[in-house]
């Protein structure tokens, strides 16, 4: 439901009575990359989940022609008609989505920004805003389908990452455990998996598009070894796919201590990354860096039973931690 003190009588495109003012509201779910980051750009297939952290948008038309941000890290004034290119400011998807939406309109629009997901370190921070962006800044005039609003936090994010897979957007307007590859889209996975994740933060933060571009590096310099990872990562999918429906935990551990391997060889992880690792497997299934590497997050596959020690473990080495569980809800429009 679209919170409207009025609702317009015109169409979408038609220029909007700025004396009707419009609010709506949108949350979008972080998420982690289970198995296949960075092959997926490279068209093989990847296992998200939708975690429960969320980012709550607001949108509001105001009379002045201006598009103003508030958020947690900061705020942003402009006009709209701007160029994208000259804002150099990791709020511009937002503004991306409102000039776009305003399409020269009398009118402005504030975007209120509230997030508790942890930010720059591989949990979709950017993808959820993209997301929950897209739908209550395009909801201000009409009732987005969850595919136009997909194809536009898509659009939107490709403002500060030009070679997203597209991914993390998708994982966040679904929810759920889906499975994703490039050219297929997504797949949802219907078992109810009981594992359970423990997430540990190194706190470096880190730039998706820089480190997707030194994958890039490392694939022009070998491409014979970078095809034959490729292969062998869809190979982990495949069967990280049945040990998920099997609800096999002890499995699905030993593929996510496989898969960090390949994140080793492609050079994505660091010495940091890797005392969080050992320290990850030392009371789980196994463990892996998620989303883009060079920093960030890496999680533990554990179940109910060894959660708690899973997480001492990583307190006692003084580490951000916390245990996730899946969001089956995805984007969600008040
Ligand atoms: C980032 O969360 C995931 C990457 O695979 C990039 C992408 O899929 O767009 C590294």
């Amino acid at each position: 439901m679209i919170l409207k003190q009025r609702l317009p009588k015109k169409k979408s495109n038609d220029f909007h009575d700025s004396s009707v003012l419009l609010k709506s509201k949108a949350s979008a779910p972080a998420k982690v990359i289970l198995f296949g980051e960075h092959f997926v750009v490279y068209g093989v297939k990847a296992i998200l989940c939708a975690i429960d952290k969320r980012v709550t948008v607001t949108a509001e038309t105001i009379q002045e022609r201006k598009i103003l941000i508030k958020s947690d890290i900061g705020n942003l004034e402009l006009e709209s008609g701007g160029k994208i290119s000259e804002i150099n400011s990791p709020l511009e998807p937002f503004y991306y989505l409102a000039d776009k939406i305003l399409k020269n309109q009398n009118i402005g629009i504030q975007i209120n920004v509230e997030s508790d997901i942890p930010l720059g370190v591989g949990l979709g921070s950017s993808s959820a805003c993209c997301v929950a962006g897209a739908a209550a800044i395009s909801r201000l005039f009409k009732e987005t389908s969850k595919e136009e609003i997909l194809e536009l936090a898509i659009e939107a994010e490709k403002t500060i990452f030009e070679n997203t897979s597209g991914a993390d957007c998708t994982v966040c307007t679904y929810g759920g455990i889906m499975e994703y590859d490039g050219i297929n889209g997504f797949k949802k996975i219907e078992s109810e998996p009981n594992f359970h994740l423990v997430i540990a933060n190194s706190n470096i933060e880190h730039s998706t598009k820089s480190v997707v571009e030194g994958v890039k590096q490392f694939k022009e310099r070998d491409e014979n070894n970078f095809s034959s990872l490729c292969e062998k990562e869809s190979k982990l999918i495949k069967e990280a796919l049945k040990f998920l429906k099997e609800n096999n935990i002890s499995e699905l551990g030993n593929k996510a201590s496989e898969n960090q391997e390949y994140l080793e060889t492609i050079g994505i992880s660091n010495d940091q990354l890797r005392k969080m690792i050992q320290i990850g497997n030392n009371r789980s299934f196994g463990s892996k860096i998620t989303g883009a590497g060079g920093g960030g997050c890496i999680f533990a596959i554990t179940e109910e039973s060894n959660v708690t020690e899973a997480m001492n473990n990583f307190k006692n080495e003084n580490y951000d931690c916390f245990s996730v569980k899946i969001d089956f809800k995805g984007l969600d429009t008040f």
